[in-house]
């Protein structure tokens, strides 16, 4: 049998996930000297560590070609259909938002346009509020759609504000708390219950100290 297989998202989560790694007792040094390698042994070559982008994370375990991953609640919400989420590991902390420029009284929900790379959570929330509001795709800085007279408002992601507020923007509404969170293929779940959960018991006790 293969070993567990991880899926490890890329950038900002993976300086973190190898922190929480490396306070669990999980040997991970390859990780920090990945070079162009994109299979990585770690747990002194009992597990793989698979780096990819967010989205990819969520396809690899889905498919059951990783066992488990670590991802954004932002990419679960916009991408995931079918896998456990089991853990919200606390780190990665952001929040998805409607926002749009300040000093417009648009918080009453009047906005009637709103741009977006999240066209399956805006369309939720709007839907969920009940809200007839048309959706435009923009790949990035959606910050610029407002700006532009593109939309009335954004729904993004904001960590620490600082994009909006650089363009004259502001919060009006919280979608989501955001997180990193351990995600787990449903079948690996059953077959392969004991390994996974021998690696999620050494990160449990890390979130617990
Ligand atoms: C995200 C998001 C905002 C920014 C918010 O973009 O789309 O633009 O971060 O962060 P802040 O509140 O700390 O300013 P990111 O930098 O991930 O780039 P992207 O456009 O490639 O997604």
């Amino acid at each position: 049998m293969r070993k567990i297989r991880i899926a490890l998202t890329k950038g900002r989560l993976l300086e973190e996930s190898i922190a929480l790694f490396e306070r669990a007792g999980i040997e991970c040094e390859s990780l920090r000297h990945p070079g162009r390698r994109l299979i990585l042994p770690i747990a002194d070559g009992e597990m793989e560590a698979v780096l990819a982008k967010a989205a990819d994370v969520i396809t690899y375990v889905e498919n059951g070609v990783c066992d488990i991953g670590i991802v954004g609640k932002d990419t679960i919400m916009e991408c995931a259909t079918g896998l456990y989420e089991i853990m919200d590991l606390g780190f990665g902390r952001c929040r998805f938002a409607v926002a749009g420029p300040k000093e417009r009284t648009l918080a009453d929900g009047k906005y009637r346009r709103a741009a977006t790379k999240y066209l399956t959570v805006a369309g939720n929330y709007f839907e969920r509020k009940k809200m007839d509001v048309e959706l435009i795709k923009i790949e990035g800085s959606v910050e610029l759609a407002p700006l532009l007279d593109l939309s009335d408002v954004i729904v993004d992601i904001v960590e620490t504000g600082s994009t909006l507020k650089a363009n004259g923007l502001e919060v009006y509404e919280t979608v989501a708390e955001i997180s990193a969170r351990l995600v787990v293929n449903v079948a690996s779940l059953k077959l392969r219950k004991s390994e996974i959960d021998a690696f999620t018991r050494k990160i449990e006790a890390v979130l617990k100290a």
